[in-house]
Formats: C-alpha cells, sequence, structure tokens
C-alpha cells in the first residue's frame, strides 16, 4: 500500500518523472530502493519545460499503469501533484545559464531553464536524502547536478545507467509512438553510438557519429563528443569523453549518447 509523501518520517530516495513509467524508470526505482527504504516517485507533466504545447500535449498519461509498475520496482509514494501544489505562487524561475542553450537547448530553448525549475521545487517539497536521474538526458543530469551542489548541497544526486531494450534502443517513454518501421531506423542510434565510442580518438568518433547525418530517415539535431568534466566538446584536455545525440524519427524525436570506452582520448 503507498503512502503519502506527508506520512514520510524517514530519509527519502526521490525520482523524479513525467509519467508513462517503463523499466528505465523502474531501474531507477530499484536503485533508490537499494539506498533507502522510502522512496518517492513522483509523476509530473512539467508544462515549463515544453516549449512546443503540440509535445506537451502528445506526451503520453498512462496513470494506472504507472501505479503499478512504480509498486511493483518498489516504490513507498507515488506521489501526483497537481500544478497548484507544485507552483502555488508566481513562479521564479531557475536559468540553466549559457549551457541551457547548447546542444539540446538549441532545439529546445527554454527547456532546461524549465527543467531546473520544477527539480527545484520538487526537490523543496519532497526533501530527498538521495535523488535519481537516467544517464539518458546526460545534459539534463550535468545541469541539475550543478543546480543541486548550489541550491540543494544535503541532496545527493546518482546518476542511473541508460536501460536498453535488447536492440540496444534506449528506453523512452517516446518510444510507444515509434512505428515499426521508425524502430529499424531508431536502432541505428545506438549501433552508430557504440562503434563511435569504441575509437580511441576523438576524431574518429566524430567521423563515425557523421554517419548518422547522412540518414535519410533521421533527421539529426546534433550528434557530439563532448567532455564529461564541462559539457564543451572534447579536446586534448579530455580526461573523459561522451558522445550525445539526437534528432526525429517520423516525428517522434530520440536523444542517446555514450561514453567513450578509452578513458584517455585524444583529439
Ligand atoms: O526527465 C524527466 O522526466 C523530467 O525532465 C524531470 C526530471 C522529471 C523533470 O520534469
Amino acid at each position: 500500500m503507498m503512502q503519502l509523501l506527508t506520512e514520510i518520517e524517514k530519509p527519502c530516495a526521490f525520482v523524479p518523472t513525467m509519467g508513462a513509467l517503463h523499466a528505465g524508470h523502474q531501474s531507477l526505482i530499484s536503485q533508490a530502493r537499494e539506498l533507502c527504504d522510502e522512496v518517492v516517485v513522483s509523476v509530473f507533466v512539467n508544462p515549463l519545460q515544453f516549449e512546443d504545447k503540440e509535445d506537451l500535449a502528445k506526451y503520453p498519461r498512462t496513470p494506472e499503469k504507472d501505479a503499478e509498475l512504480a509498486a511493483a520496482a518498489g516504490a513507498t509514494v507515488l506521489w501526483t501533484p497537481s500544478y497548484e501544489d507544485v507552483y502555488p505562487n508566481q513562479i521564479t524561475k531557475l536559468s540553466a545559464g549559457e549551457l541551457g542553450d547548447k546542444f539540446e537547448g538549441v532545439h529546445r530553448p527554454g527547456h532546461f531553464d524549465g527543467v531546473l525549475t520544477v527539480v527545484h521545487r520538487l526537490f523543496e517539497l519532497v526533501k530527498p536524502k538521495y535523488a535519481i536521474f537516467g544517464e539518458k538526458d546526460f545534459q539534463q543530469l550535468f545541469l541539475i547536478t550543478k543546480m543541486a551542489a548550489q541550491l540543494h548541497p544535503e541532496i545527493e544526486i546518482i546518476a542511473a545507467p541508460t536501460v536498453r531494450e535488447s536492440s540496444g534502443l534506449a528506453m523512452s517513454s517516446r518510444n510507444v509512438r515509434l512505428n515499426k518501421d521508425a524502430r529499424i531506423t531508431a536502432d541505428v542510434i545506438s549501433k552508430v553510438l557504440r562503434t563511435a565510442t569504441e575509437s580511441d580518438s576523438v576524431e574518429l568518433a566524430r567521423k563515425q557519429l557523421g554517419e548518422l547525418a547522412g540518414n535519410p530517415d533521421f533527421q539529426l539535431d546534433y550528434a557530439e563528443i563532448i567532455d564529461e568534466a564541462n559539457f564543451e566538446l572534447a579536446g586534448n584536455e579530455t580526461q573523459q569523453a561522451r558522445a550525445i545525440v539526437a534528432g526525429w524519427i517520423n516525428g517522434v524525436r530520440l536523444i542517446d549518447n555514450m561514453e567513450m570506452k578509452s578513458a584517455l582520448v585524444r583529439a
């Protein structure tokens, strides 16, 4: 039986979500359960982070399935706040700064300001000891970690590895909108990422990512190799690099990333 957020007395681990839960979220919840006996899962589709109102309207909503999957994975509280619960007063928006306008930010202006604003509010309301975020949204994870270090130093941010389908496709709530052909195209993303991240130079990895730009069924937004320390383009000083990709297949936006396998890569 799920408890209410107000009944929690012990330290909790927190998994913020926008619902449409899948095995990827369940893995975050299971990891949270290893950290704390109390696991709060929030489901709140945050309008502030959707620059495209059609995307917001189309965002999948599956409340019954969410309740089932959250409980099965070990959540002790499933919290579904209303807009007024989260934003009772005039909204003070946080800014994601310069990085908020790069990569994802180029294609989704204002998105990260909305993400940081809601996560900050959710942290204020839930007051967790730990908060778990998937590595799939790597730029989001980077920005939230930075924001939390400044505004919520008491909360430990835990990065959880991306959960993939057997084909390699990163799990996402948007995958349900992919038809059979789109899935075949989508599988190419993780394959190209895998090849690129096995290269031992950034230059070669960039060349391999370039393959995605030539795929007529994939409208590439960006494919880059970044330095994990600062999210700048990877270069000679980079200790740990990561390949990041996003684009569109048949009207569905997909995003993925993978860590470069060789620890020290050369540009
Ligand atoms: O990754 C998500 O699902 C959302 O961006 C988050 C972190 C729950 C904030 O709305």
